[in-house]
C-alpha cells in the first residue's frame, strides 16, 4: 500500500468530486459539506454508474443513474439495496489530500 498526494482540498468543490485514474481503475474522490474527503471506485455496485457524477449528501452519494445511495465511508449500498464498491482510505494534511492505493501507479490526475 502506498499513500499518494492527489491535490489540494480546494481543488474539489464542496459536494463535488474529482477523478483519479489509478491502476485499479478510476477512483472518485469526494468532498462533502463538512470538508470530509472520501474515495470510492467510480463504479456504482448496481450497474456501474459514475458515482463521481452523483449527488453528495451527508456521508452518502446518490448514483446519477438509478438513485442508489452509497455510503462514502464504506462503499456499501444503503438498504434495501445490496452491494458495495471499493473504498479507499484518504486523509487531509494541511489542505493536501492523500489517497491510499494498493499500487501507487497513477496514470494522470483527472
Ligand atoms: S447504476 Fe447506480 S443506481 Fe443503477
Amino acid at each position: 500500500m502506498a499513500w499518494i498526494e492527489i491535490g489540494r482540498l480546494e481543488d474539489i468543490p464542496r459536494l463535488g468530486a474529482r477523478i483519479v485514474r489509478a491502476a485499479e481503475g478510476d477512483i472518485a474522490v469526494f468532498r462533502n459539506a463538512e470538508d470530509a474527503v472520501f474515495a470510492l471506485r467510480d463504479r456504482c455496485p448496481h450497474k456501474g454508474g459514475p458515482l463521481s457524477q452523483g449527488i453528495v449528501h451527508g456521508r452518502r452519494v446518490t448514483c446519477p443513474l438509478h438513485n442508489w445511495q452509497i455510503a462514502l465511508d464504506s462503499g456499501e449500498a444503503a438498504a434495501p439495496d445490496v452491494g458495495a464498491t471499493a473504498c479507499f482510505a484518504t486523509r487531509v494534511e494541511e489542505g493536501t489530500i492523500w489517497l491510499e492505493l494498493a499500487d501507487a501507479q497513477v496514470a494522470s490526475h483527472g
